[in-house]
This record gives C-alpha cells, structure tokens and sequence, in this order.
C-alpha cells in the first residue's frame, strides 16, 4: 500500500485556527469571530445564486433531489443527486453506498470532483455534509438549516459518502475487516459513481477528517494502483484532524515540540516549561522523534507505548489545565497534492 509515502510526503502541516465546527461539541464562539460570521452569513444570503443544473441527463435524474423541497429548509440548496450505487460492477449487487452528491454551486465546469468522508470508523458523512462542509448547515441549538457561505461545493463537485457499507444509510452485508476492504468497497462504488455522472477523465481529490485519517490514504493508494485515470485519477488528499496510529505516537509525542514552536501563543513559565520538557525527554518522545519521525522511515514504528508512558503524559494536561493552544494542537491538517 502507497499510504505511507502519501501521508509521509506532505506538503504542508498546520495547526488549525478554529475548532472543527462552529458548535463542534458545543464549544463557544468568541465574539469577535461570531460578528464576522454573521456579517459573511448575511453577504452570502443577499448574493448567493443557484446555478443551472449541469449533470442532470436520463442517466442521473432518478438520483436528482428536488432542491427547493427538502422538508425543514426554506430555501433551495441548488443542484444535488442523491441515493444508491453498488459497491461492484455486479448490478444485481444488494451492497450499496448511499451518497449525496452536489454539483459546484458557482456553475464552474472544471472535471473535478471531491469526495468527502467523515470518521469513526462507521461515522456517517452526513455529519460532514449538515454540519460541518455542506451547502446547508443545520447547527446544535439553532431552529433551522441556513445556507453555509463556506461549503465546499462551492469550489468543487462535491460527494458526501456514507462508508463501508453499514454506515449511515449504506446498506447490505458488512464484510469489511480492513482499510484494503474498505477501499476495494469504495472503488467498486466509484466507477459506478463516474459512469452515471459521466466523470470520466474528472480529477478525484479525497478529504475527510478524524479517522478518515486512517482510509482516506488506502482509498487514495488503492486508486493510484489502479492505474486508470478515466476512473481514478487521484489528483490531491486532504485529512483533517486525523488519526493516522496510535494516539500517543499521533499526540503525545508531538505535544512539546508544538508547545515550543508555538510558544509566543504559550509562554509557559520557566518551572512549568522545564518540567514538561522533562516528562518529554523521561517518556521516550524525545528518542521517538529522533528514531522515527523521519523521513523516509526507518522501518515500522512501535506497535504500542506502554501504560506508564501513557499515564506520565496525560499528567501534563490534567495537572496544569493546559491553555487551549496546546489543546489545538491536536487538530493538525495534512495535504497531499499529486506533483
Ligand atoms: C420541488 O418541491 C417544491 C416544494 O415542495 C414543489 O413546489 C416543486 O413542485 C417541486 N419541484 C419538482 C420538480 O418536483
Ligand atoms: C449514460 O451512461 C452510459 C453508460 O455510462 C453512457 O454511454 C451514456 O452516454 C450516458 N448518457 C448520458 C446522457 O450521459
Ligand atoms: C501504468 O500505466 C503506465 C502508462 O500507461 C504504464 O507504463 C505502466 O506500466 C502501468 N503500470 C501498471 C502497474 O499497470
Ligand atoms: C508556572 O506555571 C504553572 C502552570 O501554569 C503554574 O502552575 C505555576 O504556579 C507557575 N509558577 C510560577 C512560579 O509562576
Ligand atoms: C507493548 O509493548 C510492550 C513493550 O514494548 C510489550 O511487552 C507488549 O507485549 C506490547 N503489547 C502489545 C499489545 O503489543
């Protein structure tokens, strides 16, 4: 599997400004951003238009969903199929993935395409599509869906994908038992996603966020080995907030050096500083990086870090109610783009 030299050949790497969501886990907005939301809300609403369908034709119309007739949202969210593709060229094939699929909102024509993917495992990508990157957003304690200025249909045909089958509303017999099947399910579903929207030669791009970390990489290798840009032709790969292992390798180990790379945002006092720096060198991190969060690898990590690693770390924030900086630095972002 390529995964590894995807994940690891990153072009950027970035701390995240903003939690996940306006309302992510019911984390307050500060002021500051709250107005300036509500100021772009309110732009985007005076000038938003929908855009002439483009891939409605004899072979899509029966996935078409009816933009202005969505129950509970008062407006229309512009042009949109939905339903169910199997997951292989059999078309008497009862497993299915159910997906949501929105043409770019600004009328653009560029053969592109994204598909979005929530984590979990089994987490459905509607979580994605109505709260978090979709044309309409209905958020905790609010009375009503709103349009989302910061869809990303709007840059891009976007399709929200529920998967493996037994996810959200994909149906029928759960076989997966790893990222191999979970991609070989995906793929299947592909090509019978591109030949009913006639995506043929479209670039594919692939984000998802949490432990789509974890497939997102299989999914993209899987469609590199297939060789076949008609159908696959992976261009770029975005995980967000991702797990990509084990968590203390993923957040423990990378916890000081953030800390000190961003420590204008965290100027620990001295005595604080240098313990933590401490717990870092005592705990093994320090070596771990030097061992194995190099580039290329120097072979397979560690499969587990022991309990008291584990409990000596978890000291740190719990003794010290870390600032919320330190808290972000687990929501890191990680893009591949196809050079
Ligand atoms: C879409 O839904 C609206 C609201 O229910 C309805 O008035 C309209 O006729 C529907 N359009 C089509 C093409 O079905
Ligand atoms: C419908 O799909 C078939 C098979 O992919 C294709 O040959 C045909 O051109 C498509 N029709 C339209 C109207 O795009
Ligand atoms: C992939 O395609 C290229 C260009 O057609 C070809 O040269 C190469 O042998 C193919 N590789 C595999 C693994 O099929
Ligand atoms: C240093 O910072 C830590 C953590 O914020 C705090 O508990 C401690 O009281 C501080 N010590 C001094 C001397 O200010
Ligand atoms: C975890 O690692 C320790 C020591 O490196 C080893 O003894 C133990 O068997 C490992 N546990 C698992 C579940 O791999």
């Amino acid at each position: 599997m390529r995964g590894s030299t995807i994940v690891t050949g990153l072009l950027s790497v970035a701390a995240v400004a903003e939690a996940r969501s306006w309302q992510h886990v019911g984390k307050k907005q500060h002021n500051k951003a709250a107005r300036s939301e509500v100021n772009s809300l309110d732009h985007y609403l005076a000038t938003r238009t929908v855009a002439a369908d483009r891939f409605l034709n004899s072979n899509t119309t029966k996935f078409a969903v009816n933009g202005t007739g969505i129950p509970d949202v008062d407006f229309d969210v512009g042009e949109s199929y939905s339903g169910y593709l199997p997951i292989s060229d059999d078309p008497d094939d009862t497993n299915e993935l159910f997906f949501w699929f929105f043409a770019n909102s600004e009328g653009s024509d560029a053969k592109e395409v994204l598909i979005w993917l929530n984590g979990g495992p089994g987490c459905s990508s509607f979580e994605g599509l109505l709260q978090e990157n979709g044309p309409f957003s209905w958020q905790y304690g609010t009375l009503k869906p709103v349009p989302n200025p910061w869809a990303w249909n709007r840059l891009i045909n976007t399709v929200w994908i529920e998967q493996p089958v037994g996810t959200g509303f994909s149906r029928g017999e759960v076989t997966a038992t790893s990222e191999e099947d979970v991609a070989a399910q995906l793929l299947g579903f592909w090509k019978n996603f591109v030949e009913t929207f006639s995506l043929q030669g479209y670039k594919v791009y692939i984000a998802g966020e949490s432990y789509a970390g974890a497939y997102c990489p299989y999914i993209a290798s899987a469609m590199l080995d297939k060789n076949d840009t008609t159908y696959y032709d992976m261009s770029g790969l975005l995980i967000y907030d991702p797990v990509i292992g084990n968590d203390i390798v993923q957040d423990a180990v990378t916890t000081v050096p953030y800390a000190d790379f961003h420590r204008n945002l965290m100027p620990f006092n001295e005595s604080f500083s240098k313990e933590i720096h401490d717990l870092h060198n005592s705990c093994g991190f320090a070596d771990y990086i030097d061992k194995y969060l190099t580039y290329p690898p120097p072979g397979p990590q560690p499969s587990n870090y022991s309990d008291t690693r584990q409990s000596l770390l978890r000291r740190v924030p719990d003794r010290h109610d870390l600032p919320s900086p330190l808290g972000r630095a687990r929501f890191p972002r990680y893009l591949w783009l196809r050079p």
